[in-house]
């Protein structure tokens, strides 16, 4: 099991352009180039093991994917091919969720599973509406623990108003749309993060956002138009630097080249609200609305309360619970039970890794409490979630922090220590 050891920091002053590539937009470019009958290329492909992992099950599907570093040529096969072994999703559920609903209307027998971590997350929410439509799917626990099976076959048009806001499920089911016998509708409350359509609409899908909140999805009659993309920086990624620079005390951070979507950048909005100066600085749009984000450190932060928008932050919640428990007051967050079953069980993780650090919190079961005050040097366990360990690595700026079980920061943000060494010691 690999440790680290983070030293307090001292102000800094950085630019960043070497943030990880996003994770959602890079499992889908491994993805969404199987939709085309022509080669996609894609700059700056996020080398993470979750998503290699999508990238090696679109070569087990038939691909072929040639990688040069972060450049990725990927020539789709004429017609997915039925794989000869099981589809390895790693530690990622974007891959796992995706892909079945991806795979669920292509003829074929193919069996999905993931490390231990993502084999106890929860399937069931793919898997059923998917399972209503005409796809069968199997897995442990009725369907709802990987493995997973999927048997493709024809799928049925759908209406479907779900009642979780999230992209994977979103996308999973508009997916599976575009194989079904007509048109279908799916809805969500909040919108969680929309690269799935946006990405799917550059290639030419033809989905419709309704009046009512539905989105129309138009099955595919011919192949999609190849990607040809530069993936941008990854703001959940990005944001473990701004919330170093927003409590280390005359700090700033230029945080280049991250995708600006709104459904992305609600943590920084935080901070903000926090009392961390925040600048958004949007250079081009391809996609998305891409551009640089400034954080600087503007005094002790404010406590705050964080209940609505949750679909908006759940990935940084992890990092902002740093900046929390660094704040003048007491911090709320509620509405937020799905960071129970994310890589961890996210709230009780990162209140038992606070308390190590002499932080008082109070559990609830959709959220917590955190009163601020100074974080504590502590034996941090990750629990083998790589946002746990960057998240305590940055609360290590304060005074110091060891780490354990720290392998898992490959799977989203390879060159985290690397930057954090600009900052810091790290031993
Ligand atoms: C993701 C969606 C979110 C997010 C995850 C990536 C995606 O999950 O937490 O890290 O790429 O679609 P949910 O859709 O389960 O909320």
């Amino acid at each position: 099991m690999k440790k680290m050891s983070v030293v307090p920091a001292s102000a800094f002053n950085l630019n960043c352009s070497t943030i990880a590539s996003d994770k959602s937009i890079s499992h889908r470019c491994a993805m969404f180039s199987l939709l085309s009958d022509q080669k996609s290329t894609i700059e700056n492909f996020l080398l993470g093991e979750d998503t290699l992992a999508s990238l090696n099950i679109a070569q087990q599907l038939g691909a072929t994917v040639t990688r040069n570093g972060s450049y990725v040529e990927i020539t789709p096969p004429k017609e997915l091919q039925e794989p000869s072994d099981v589809l390895d999703c790693g530690n990622a559920g974007t891959a796992i969720r995706l892909y079945v609903g991806l795979l669920s209307g292509i003829d074929g027998y193919f069996v999905l599973s993931g490390d231990k971590y993502l084999r106890a997350r929860p399937m069931k929410r793919v898997v059923n509406p998917l399972i209503s439509i005409g796809a069968k799917i199997d897995g442990r626990a009725n369907g709802n623990l990987a493995p997973l099976t999927v048997r493709g076959g024809a799928l049925e048009a759908f209406r479907y108003h779900s009642s979780i806001d999230s992209a994977q499920v979103k996308s999973a089911m508009i997916l599976s749309a575009l194989r079904a016998k007509e048109k279908s509708y799916y809805k969500e409350n909040l919108l969680s993060r929309d690269h799935t359509e946006r990405m799917l609409l550059g290639m030419g899908a033809e989905i419709s956002f309704l009046t009512d909140g539905y989105i129309e999805i138009m099955p595919l009659t011919s192949p999609l138009k190849p990607l040809n993309i530069r993936v941008p920086s990854d703001p959940s990624s990005g944001f473990f630097f701004a919330v170093a620079s927003a409590i280390i005390p005359n700090s700033t951070i230029l945080l280049e080249n991250l995708t600006l979507n709104k459904t992305r950048v609600e943590a920084y909005k935080i901070l903000q609200d926090m009392g961390a100066k925040v600048e958004f600085i949007q250079k081009e749009n391809i996609y998305e609305p891409i551009g640089d984000i400034r954080v600087s450190y503007n005094g002790k932060l404010s406590s705050v309360s964080v209940n609505s928008n949750i679909a908006w932050l759940i990935d940084e919640l992890p990092a902002l619970s740093i900046a929390m428990a660094m704040a003048k007051g007491t911090s709320k967050v509620s509405n937020a039970k799905e960071l129970r079953v994310k890589e961890s069980d996210r709230i009780s993780c990162v209140l038992e890794n606070l308390n190590r650090c002499g932080i008082e919190t109070k559990e609830y079961e959709d959220g917590y409490e955190i009163v601020g005050g100074v974080i504590h040097k502590a034996i941090i366990d990750s629990f083998g979630d790589h946002r746990i360990a960057m998240s305590f690595a940055i609360a290590g700026l304060v005074d110091g922090m060891d780490i354990e079980d720290i392998e898992c920061i490959e799977t989203s943000f390879p060159n985290f220590i690397e930057i954090l060494k600009e900052i810091t010691e790290v031993l």
